[in-house]
C-alpha cells in the first residue's frame, strides 16, 4: 500500500445536498459519500491494492455490516467467542475509507487495532459502491461479501441511527431537534443518503454476483436470519474456511451462530458502551437496536410502503432481482 499525503479532491468542487439538518452529503461517481469520508473513499479507489488472501465485507450503511463482521471474524479465526466478548466487531474487521485509509500519510494496516497479524487473512470492511471500487476488487483474487437488506427497513435503521449519533455530538450543546422521520424517508427514495442511492448499491454488487460468483458471496440479512446455520456453513466454504471434522461440524457452526447472533452480541459489555470508538464519534451500542425482520411494519403508512415497492419493483424486479417485496 502506498500513501499520499494530497487531497485530491476538493469538496466545493463536487455536486452537493443536505440530507439532515445542515450537514450535506458529496456526489462522487453517482454516490453521496459524507464529507467525513470523500477523502478516505478517494485513497481507497486509488491506494488501496487488496491481497489475493484478502477477504472484502461489502455493504450499504445499515443491512447488517456489524453481524457480518463478527461472523466472518469467527469463521475465519474460529473460536473467536472470547475476542467477540471484549472487542467490538468494528475494531476486529477495520473500516477501509473509517479506519484504514482514515488519514493521509498514515502508517497504514500495520498501525490500527487489526484482528490479527497473519497477513494470510485480512478482512476489512467497505460501504463503497462496487462502481466506484470494481478496479480495485478485480486488481486480485480477493473475495468480496455482500450482505444486503430489505430496502422498506433501510430509513428505519438510518434514522434511528442518525439520531443517536446526532445526539451524542451536537443536541447535547446546541440543541437542534431530531431529524424528522418523513425526511429520512424521503431521502432514502431520492438517494441522498450515505452510500446512496441504495438500489444501485445493491445493484453493482448483485450484477457482480450473478456474473462472477466464484468472486462474490451475496447474501440478504432475511436469508441469515432464516436460516443462519445453512448461510454460514456456505459462506465458509466459499472463503475457504469449511467446517470440517466428522462428529462435531453442526456443534462448530452452531458456536459462531450463537456467539454472533443479536441476542449475544448486543449484551457485551463492549456492545452495550456509550463510548465510541475514536474512527468515528458513536457510542458502540447505535450498531445495535432492535435486530429483527419487518420492523417497518410498525413505522411505514401503506403510502410510504407503496412509494418502496414501486422504487424496488422498477429497480430491483426489473432488473431480474426479485428482492424487497
Ligand atoms: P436494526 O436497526 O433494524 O435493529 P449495520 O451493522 O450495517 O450498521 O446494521 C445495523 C443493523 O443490524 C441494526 O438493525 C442492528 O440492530 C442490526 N444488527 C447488529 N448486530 C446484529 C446481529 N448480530 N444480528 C442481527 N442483526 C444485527
Amino acid at each position: 500500500m502506498e500513501n499520499s499525503s494530497t487531497e485530491i479532491l476538493d469538496l466545493s468542487s463536487l455536486p452537493q445536498e443536505k440530507w439532515w439538518t445542515d450537514e450535506c452529503l458529496y456526489q462522487v461517481g453517482g454516490f453521496w459519500l459524507m464529507p467525513e469520508v470523500v477523502q478516505s473513499v478517494d485513497r481507497v479507489i486509488k491506494q488501496f491494492k487488496p491481497l489475493s488472501s484478502d477477504i472484502i465485507l461489502a455493504s450499504f450503511p445499515k443491512t447488517g455490516t456489524t453481524w457480518l463482521k463478527s461472523l466472518l471474524f469467527s469463521i475465519v479465526h474460529r473460536s473467536a467467542k472470547d475476542r467477540l466478548a471484549i472487542e467490538s466487531p468494528h475494531n476486529l474487521v477495520p473500516s477501509l475509507e473509517m479506519l484504514v485509509y482514515a488519514k493521509p500519510n498514515q502508517p497504514l494496516i500495520t498501525n490500527i487495532p487489526f484482528s490479527t497479524n497473519n497477513q494470510s487473512c485480512r478482512i476489512f470492511s467497505t460501504h463503497i459502491p462496487y462502481q466506484l471500487l470494481a478496479e480495485t476488487l478485480n486488481s486480485s483474487e480477493c473475495r468480496v461479501v455482500y450482505v444486503t437488506r430489505n430496502p422498506k427497513g433501510r430509513p428505519i435503521s438510518m434514522w434511528h441511527f442518525v439520531n443517536k449519533w446526532h445526539f451524542v455530538n451536537k443536541w447535547k450543546k446546541a440543541k437542534e431537534k431530531p431529524w424528522p422521520f418523513e425526511v429520512a424517508v424521503d431521502k432514502f427514495c431520492n438517494g441522498t443518503f450515505p452510500c446512496g442511492p441504495y438500489y444501485d448499491h445493491v445493484m453493482g454488487y448483485k450484477k457482480l454476483s450473478m456474473e462472477r460468483p466464484s468472486k462474490i458471496f451475496f447474501v440478504t440479512y432475511e436469508e441469515l436470519k432464516n436460516d443462519p446455520k445453512t448461510h454460514v456453513k456456505k459462506l465458509a466454504e466459499f472463503l475457504g474456511y469449511p467446517f470440517e471434522g466428522k462428529e462435531n461440524v453442526e456443534e462448530q457452526v452452531e458456536e459462531v451462530v450463537k456467539s454472533c447472533s443479536f441476542e449475544v452480541l448486543s449484551n457485551h459489555k463492549v456492545n452495550k458502551s456509550e463510548e465510541s470508538p475514536n474512527w468515528f464519534k458513536v457510542p458502540y451500542n447505535s450498531f445495535f437496536r432492535k435486530g429483527a425482520i419487518g420492523d417497518h411494519e410498525n413505522y411505514l403508512c401503506d403510502e410510504t410502503i407503496e412509494r418502496i415497492d414501486a422504487l424496488t419493483r422498477e429497480k430491483f424486479h426489473s432488473c431480474g432481482f426479485m428482492y424487497g417485496i
